[in-house]
């Protein structure tokens, strides 16, 4: 009798893994660390600004399958502090591609009603980045079915620093510094006002942060992935969600049927 191998593993099909998906218990803020669009690029020895411009397509798709699920935020890291160390070839590019992916996806952002936000340090972008910036946010200023909010020129600790020297700038009068508080932080914070991020998606496998809403993310569940985000598909994404509704999060509390011992 030959030897039996095992059959392999079926994947489940998308529409399977949304019927999984419990409505009620959506992420209300998703934030994504969009990696690898380099090797992505290496990959196909294509030059590395192929895998950014094959990103927008992921970013396109992730947008829209959050605003039709009906997750209120979704935050994207687009650009770090850290990237302007990149050659300027690649920076240059990357903001040719922020404004044409604005103009291309006002109308797509205003069929699905997305309001389109950043956090950043936006003055320090190029001007014509930072107008088209502008007229996006305000031509979506009115729309509620979903934010999209772009990290750019984002770094934590930068944000923390702003946050601080706001902070300083209120409390500056003389005498005895007032009593800070976390809401005093948060309230300064680029996010303010929104709610602390439930899931970090990082795709092409790295485990780390990279000084992305490290103040926000305390409590968040992350979700690694190995693929690279240009090949990153909707599937990916409702895997990441269906296993964030399996996880028990109790935020350095007990688990209910624990908290009564
Ligand atoms: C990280 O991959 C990705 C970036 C620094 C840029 C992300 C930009 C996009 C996805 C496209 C444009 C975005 C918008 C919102 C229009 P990497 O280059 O560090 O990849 P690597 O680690 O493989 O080199």
């Amino acid at each position: 009798m030959s030897p039996t191998t095992a059959a392999p593993a079926l994947e489940e099909s998308e529409a399977a893994l949304e019927a999984r998906l419990d409505q009620a218990r959506l992420p209300r803020h998703l934030a994504v660390i969009m990696d690898g669009n380099g090797r992505w690029a290496r990959q196909r020895h294509l030059p590395r600004v192929a895998g950014h411009k094959a990103g927008v397509a992921a970013v396109r798709r992730t947008a829209e399958t959050c605003a039709r699920l009906g997750i209120p935020v979704l935050t994207l890291y687009a650009f770090s502090v850290e990237n302007w160390k990149r050659p300027r070839t690649e920076v240059d590019f990357l903001m040719r591609l922020l404004r044409e992916f604005l103009r291309r996806e006002l109308p797509t952002l205003r069929k699905n009603r997305i309001r389109l936000g950043v956090i950043g340090r936006v003055q320090e972008l190029p001007a014509s980045v930072q107008r088209s910036l502008h007229e996006v946010c305000e031509a979506t200023a009115g729309y509620d079915r979903m934010l999209l909010n772009l990290a750019l020129n984002y770094g934590s600790r930068a944000e923390l620093a702003d946050a601080m020297q706001a902070l300083a700038e209120e409390n500056g009068r003389p005498g005895k510094p007032a009593r800070i508080t976390e809401q005093d932080i948060e309230r300064h914070l680029y996010t303010a006002g929104l709610p602390d991020p439930d899931l970090v998606i990082r795709t092409s496998g790295e485990m780390r942060l990279s000084n992305f809403l490290l103040w926000q993310a305390a409590y968040a569940e992350l979700w690694v992935t190995p693929v690279l985000w240009p090949d990153f598909q909707t599937r990916e994404l409702l895997r990441a969600l269906c296993d964030y509704q399996s996880r028990h999060r109790r935020f350095g509390g007990l688990a209910a049927p624990d908290s009564a011992i």
